[in-house]
């Protein structure tokens, strides 16, 4: 079974309150988006008794370490199935970027895996078991727009707030950043006061992004923590698309390195002319949702 495997943007996310558990309560608008891996998984004979995971990046695990074994490993029992899978993971999505690639891995296996058996569990118990192998999984297991709280595991569908359309450009230095030291790093004294129910009703209203709206706590951590970050969004903010327009809004996602560009995905020629950014990551991304039922398509063409 072939299967796309998306990403996600946070549009705004807001850090509540650090819990007892070490965890954060946090309030975000998720979206799904188009830049995905592609997947493949087939059902391995009755007499295999582990799985095989096969990923065209080197990098990355492919044990138990990996989110598409952990997704197998709770899927088999929850559902309580014996069976494994081969897996064939071709990765586009980079790593360390605050896109949720590795969690899009997890929650597409979930989905596949229940497809090649028959579908004895429901969407919305992938989606409370998802919540289980990490915080920014369930997501995808909503209409692809979402108000996320908790850990990020209680998800609410929303409609999508801006037209799907809108272009969106995503630039991510070679250097990724590692969640749980980003989350370290977080002074709660210089969050945001932004109320995320406020921020989402004028997002839907505005029905386009700005500085205002595109609030993320996580930015003063990554920011402190990769000085050259804060620098590469304020070259983009004043810079603009290739034709030197303003991009509506500048901003990072979840716990970075990514900065997302909204309201254009035309990349300014410094990203390719200035050698300092040669290693840079630059893809051009839409907001993507999903039919009941149905699992994300690839992007036409691509
Ligand atoms: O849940 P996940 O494995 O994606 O989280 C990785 C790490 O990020 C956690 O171990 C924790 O340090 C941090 N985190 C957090 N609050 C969240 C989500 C993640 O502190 N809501």
């Amino acid at each position: 079974m072939q299967v796309f495997s998306p990403s996600k943007v946070n549009l705004f996310l807001r850090i509540m309150r650090r819990r007892e558990d070490g965890y954060h309560d946090l309030a975000s608008l998720f979206h799904v988006i188009d830049l995905g891996d592609d997947m493949e998984l087939e059902v391995l004979p009755d007499s295999a008794a582990v799985d095989v995971l096969q990923c065209s990046d080197p990098t990355i695990p492919c044990d138990e370490r990996n989110l598409v074994i952990k997704a197998l490993n709770l899927y088999r029992r929850k559902a309580g199935v014996s069976t494994h899978f081969r897996v064939r993971l071709d990765k586009r999505v980079p790593h360390g970027a605050g896109l949720g690639g590795g969690s899009g891995n997890a929650a597409t296996t979930l989905w596949a895996a229940n497809e090649l058996c028959g579908r004895p569990a429901t969407d919305a118990q992938l989606l409370e078991w998802s919540g289980e192998i990490g915080s920014d999984i369930s997501v995808f297991f909503s209409s692809g727009a979402a108000y996320c709280t908790g850990r990020g595991e209680i998800v609410e569908d929303v409609p999508p707030p801006l037209p799907l359309d809108t272009p969106l450009l995503l630039v991510k230095p070679p250097i990724g950043l590692s969640t749980p030291q980003i989350f370290r790093a977080l002074d709660l004294g210089r969050r945001s006061e932004e109320d995320p129910r406020g921020l989402l009703e004028r997002m839907a209203a505005a029905g386009k992004l700005s500085d205002e709206l595109t609030v993320n706590d996580l930015e003063q951590p990554a920011f402190d923590t990769l000085p050259e970050l804060r620098a590469l969004q304020e070259r983009l903010a004043a810079e603009g698309d290739a034709g030197g327009q303003p991009f509506s809004s500048v901003f990072m996602t979840g716990s970075g390195s990514t900065i997302v560009c909204a309201g254009a995905d035309a990349a300014p020629a410094f990203l390719s002319r200035e050698t300092a950014y040669s290693d840079v990551f630059v893809s051009p991304a839409r907001l993507i949702v999903r039919r009941p039922g149905e699992w994300y398509a690839a992007p036409a063409g691509g």
